[in-house]
């Protein structure tokens, strides 16, 4: 039996340089929020915290790339991923942020008391240094030749291109990314960890949870235990962070990493004091044995989460361990990596100021990254609202309280008619929940979600061989007993959705207009009964259908910003930068010759409806006729389209856009106000013709 009398539950602190984007809620935010919400109906006393990740080298670039100081950078984006968790739905107790001087305090107490146990290492290390900016090079401010793969454009810790880690001194013809100079090497003293002296006492935690730990992560630490661990530096030069807090450590912070795991506590301590018991954050982190801790996270952070902070958490002693990490794989954005740099995103508030919250958090849940990287669509975001929400749990609802509505006053209708089915049917609720729920507490939410889903079909199910809307005057007694049922099903699905669709299941609470006692708790949904005669509220449409036209223009979004290239220097405050984009990579005659362009006339154009952008055209390309489908429809009509001559280009992959098959793409050349313009020849030519 587990002595846990409560659980800590706690989201990786996004980096405050950025919007949150779809991806991030996915992979450590959703999942957190689906656990927390089942718990609390549970009954289980849950803390869950998260907060903004304010240092470390990316705010300082962020900053430098948008010409603004790391304050006002981490300033706008804590407010702004705050607002948009809220928005979303994810229910934090506290939403904390590591620039405040409870968490500098925190995290100089944490370096200091282990500095004092002698575990700190001091060791020098070789640097690079840009000798014309005067500092120490963070890894990210220098690029050069991967000494792996031979790329051209990798960072000082990692190359993008293979993935591989090594020491910045080992790149090849480095560059400073602040004066576009080449670094020298220096020498500099820096703090470290031993993680390496911990390797048994991890191999141990590790294995201990062989049985719990998801698969993905399990993997990943015992590569790493199996590489064997090794001291990490734990300070940086760098005026940007929590200083050093020794004497003669002007210039150095501790390393990001170290103190942001450690934000965790510092957020549970400003949740004290915000609740006035500034004691009571020791309740959380220093009772290991009745307290249970559970990190959400996404896969790139599995290290510091199951090995160096549980670490740090040993070498201080008396706190409380992950005793699970269920981290997430990746998700995609239409087929691509989520980039910033290439601005290939969707941000959650974006986002949500198109589509509710509910739609997507269910789709988010349904693809959830739990075991592979996943992909997000538009059109499956729409097809799943469309055939799922609305076409399944939203159209159960619906019906039985129109109905209650129509036929009884809008008040629960009497059981007396019911039969062995009808009380099968209710019996079947618990079975129901308890099928979400040890998905739940497996992590596995996307089964969940799945039973969840089961259980709604199944109450359409019953409602279809019910038949109210004729035993209603055939036999009224027995309608009523299957819209007595019905309201049961929908009080247990409002519980049984609520981790996954809180909005949705506040509504349901309003629909049902529930009398004081009834239960808002998991075991509450199948064991309680509205009675006959209790007064329902209004009914309203739970789900709305999601048009074309609304994907398409998010569509439209995301593909008119994509594609801009990552910057080659970072220094240049923002209204210096080029306004051209930089040329893409090199690639050779050979390559560019697998482009099949032709010329092609148009033969009919039409609008796609719904759309104010997308025109779907038949093209000649001599050998036969094509339809294509282009985003030019705010620049051109198609009557002035049809007989012009085009360029296409006629081997690309077919694609769908919203439905219409496109055989291949024409081109047309950018402006800087957005409006495209078609490439046409310059002289006479005809259809097939080959453009190269
Ligand atoms: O990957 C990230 O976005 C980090 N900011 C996560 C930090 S989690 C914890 F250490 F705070
Ligand atoms: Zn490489």
């Amino acid at each position: 039996m587990p002595s846990w009398k409560r659980i800590l539950v706690t989201s990786a602190l996004p980096y405050a340089n950025g919007a949150v984007h779809l991806g991030h809620l996915a992979g450590a935010y959703l999942p957190a929020d689906i656990f927390v919400r089942y718990q609390r109906l549970r009954g289980m006393d849950v803390l869950y915290l998260c907060g903004s990740d304010e240092h470390g080298v990316s705010v300082l670039i962020s900053a430098m790339r948008e010409g603004k100081s790391p304050q006002e950078i981490i300033d706008y984006y804590h407010d702004r991923n705050r607002r948009a968790f809220e928005r979303a739905g994810i229910g934090f107790d506290h939403y904390s942020r590591t620039s405040i001087p409870l968490h500098h305090r925190t995290a100089q107490e944490w370096f200091l008391d282990l500095h004092a146990k002698n575990i700190l290492r001091k060791r020098i290390e070789r640097q690079l240094f840009d000798e014309k900016a005067g500092i120490f090079l963070p890894d990210r401010f220098v690029v050069g030749t991967c000494p792996h793969c031979g790329y051209e454009r990798a960072y000082g810790d990692q190359c993008e291109n293979c993935s591989r880690y090594y020491d910045q001194t080992d790149l090849i013809r480095p560059t400073s990314l602040l004066s576009g100079t080449p670094p020298v090497v220096r020498e500099a003293e820096q703090w470290y960890f031993p993680l390496g002296e911990f390797q048994e006492n991890l191999e141990r935690y590790v294995e201990s949870h062989a049985g719990d730990w998801k698969e993905n992560v399990l993997q990943q630490v015992r590569g790493w235990l199996k590489a064997g661990l090794t001291d990490r530096p734990i300070t940086r030069d760098m005026m940007w962070g929590v200083p050093v807090p020794l004497p003669n450590s002007e210039g150095k912070v501790i390393y990001v990493w170290f103190e942001a795991v450690l934000g965790y506590i510092s957020a549970a301590k400003e949740w004290a004091e915000r609740i006035g018991d500034p004691e009571r954050w020791k309740t959380w982190w220093c009772d290991p044995v009745h307290t249970r801790y559970i990190a959400f996270i996404g896969k790139d952070n599995i290290v510091f989460h199951c090995l160096m902070f549980p670490a740090m958490l040993i070498a201080r002693g008396r706190h409380t361990l992950p005793d699970n990490v269920p981290a997430n794989e990746f998700l995609n954005l239409q087929g691509q990596k989520f980039s910033k740099s290439l601005n290939w995103s969707i941000e959650v508030d974006t986002f949500l100021d198109t589509f509710p919250p509910d739609p997507l958090r269910y789709t988010l849940t349904m693809i959830m990254p739990e075991t592979r990287d996943s992909d997000f669509t538009l059109q499956e975001f729409q097809a799943r609202n469309n055939n799922e929400l609305v076409a399944v749990l939203g159209n159960f609802i619906n019906r039985t309280l129109q109905f209650a509505h129509r036929s009884f006053g809008g008040a629960v209708p009497s059981a007396e008619g019911m039969t062995d089915a009808d009380e099968s049917f209710l019996a079947g609720f618990r079975e129901s929940g308890e099928a979400v729920a040890t998905a739940i507490e497996r992590f596995r939410f996307r089964d969940a979600l799945q039973n969840a889903m089961q259980f709604a079909r199944s109450c359409n199910k019953y409602f279809n061989d019910a038949e109210p809307w004729r035993t209603v005057t055939t036999d009224p007694s027995r309608a009523a007993a299957a819209i007595y049922c019905a309201i049961q099903a929908v009080y247990a699905l409002g519980i049984y959705f609520e981790p996954f669709l809180p909005f949705s299941a506040e509504r349901v609470r309003a629909m049902l207009n529930l009398p004081p006692e009834a239960p808002r708790s998991w075991d509450g949904a199948s064991q309680y009964r509205l009675p006959a005669g209790h007064q329902l509220g209004a009914a309203e449409l739970l789900f709305r259908k999601i048009e074309d036209a609304e994907i398409e223009e998010v569509f439209d979004r995301l593909r008119s910003s994509g594609g801009d290239e990552r910057p080659t220097t970072i220094g240049l405050p923002a209204d210096t930068k080029p306004k051209t984009q930089p040329i893409k990579e090199r690639i050779t005659y050979e390559q560019f010759s697998k482009a099949d362009l032709r010329v092609a006339r148009v033969l009919e154009a039409e609008r796609i409806p719904k759309s104010d952008k997308l025109l779907r055209m038949i093209v000649d390309i001599g050998s036969e006729k094509r339809q294509i489908v282009a985003g030019i429809g705010k620049a051109y009509t198609p009557d002035e389209l049809v007989g012009k001559e085009i360029i296409v280009v006629a081997n690309l992959e077919p694609t769908r856009l919203f439905g219409v098959e496109s055989q291949g793409m024409l081109l047309a050349a950018t402006t800087d106000g957005g409006t495209p313009v078609l490439v046409t020849p310059a002289g006479p030519t005809a259809p097939g013709n080959i453009v190269k």
